[in-house]
């Protein structure tokens, strides 16, 4: 059974994004993320129509000790997220949230590669996945890793089992961290250097 799609895995550089693991002080990006969220993926995120004032809410206690968050940026912007919640539970949670004007791009496939190679190096065995079952593009990548999806009241439940991490997951997940912290490097340097002859690049971003 292979657990990596080459699709799922393209090259960060060829749509100009990465994923990395979200810290604690990520927690303003992953807030503005959230409330970017336009209504009908705030709907198929939460299962219900939910305001800023929740979003907020949630995202103050989101990256906690039982939590782990990735988030895929686009040129530097927190853009989509997927998280894996309760992971010192037997069965951890795991949800997932892109903006709209990313989704369908395979963004949300490569964030479920990531999350499974998070998990199997985490030593979970396993997790469950709700959404609605007109949820098809989330029914599409939980498929690709044989989850056994259960139909029941509009929702689904996909529960995922996957193999403990090995040479390649680690390795995976090691290389994107290393990927996202040589951007970051790059980034300061840059900025460093535009400072130094009187440049303000903050002028370019939109
Ligand atoms: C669900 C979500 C994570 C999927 O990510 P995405 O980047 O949009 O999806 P991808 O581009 O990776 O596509 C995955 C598959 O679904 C298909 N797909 C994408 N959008 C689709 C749509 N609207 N209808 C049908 N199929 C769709 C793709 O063709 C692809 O199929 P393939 O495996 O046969 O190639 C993302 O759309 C999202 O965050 N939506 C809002 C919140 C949400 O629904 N969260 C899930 C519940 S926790």
């Amino acid at each position: 059974m292979s657990l990596t799609h080459s699709s799922d895995r393209s090259a960060p550089w060829e749509n100009r994004s990465h994923i990395r693991r979200l810290r604690r002080s990520d927690r303003a990006d992953f807030a503005a993320h959230l409330l970017r969220l336009d209504a009908e993926s705030r709907r198929m995120r939460f299962g219900s129509a939910v305001g800023d004032a929740v979003l907020a809410r949630y995202a103050e206690g989101a990256l906690g000790d039982d939590s782990v968050l990735k988030g895929v940026f686009m040129d530097g912007t927190l853009r989509g997220a997927a998280e894996l919640r309760a992971i010192r539970s037997p069965l951890p949670e795991a949800a997932f949230s892109l903006e709209q004007p990313w989704q369908g791009q395979g963004h949300g496939a490569r964030l479920f590669a990531s999350l499974v190679d998070t998990a199997r190096n985490s030593g979970l065995r396993r997790f469950t996945l709700q959404c609605l079952s007109g949820n098809v593009a989330m029914q599409k990548i939980a498929r690709r890793y044989q989850a056994q999806l259960h139909f029941e009241d509009g929702e689904v439940t996909a529960e995922l089992r996957h193999p403990g991490g090995d040479m390649a997951s680690l390795t995976r997940e090691a290389a994107e961290e290393r990927f996202a912290q040589s951007l970051a490097a790059a980034d300061r340097a840059l900025y460093r250097l535009a400072t130094e002859v009187g440049v303000d690049l903050r002028l370019r971003r939109v």
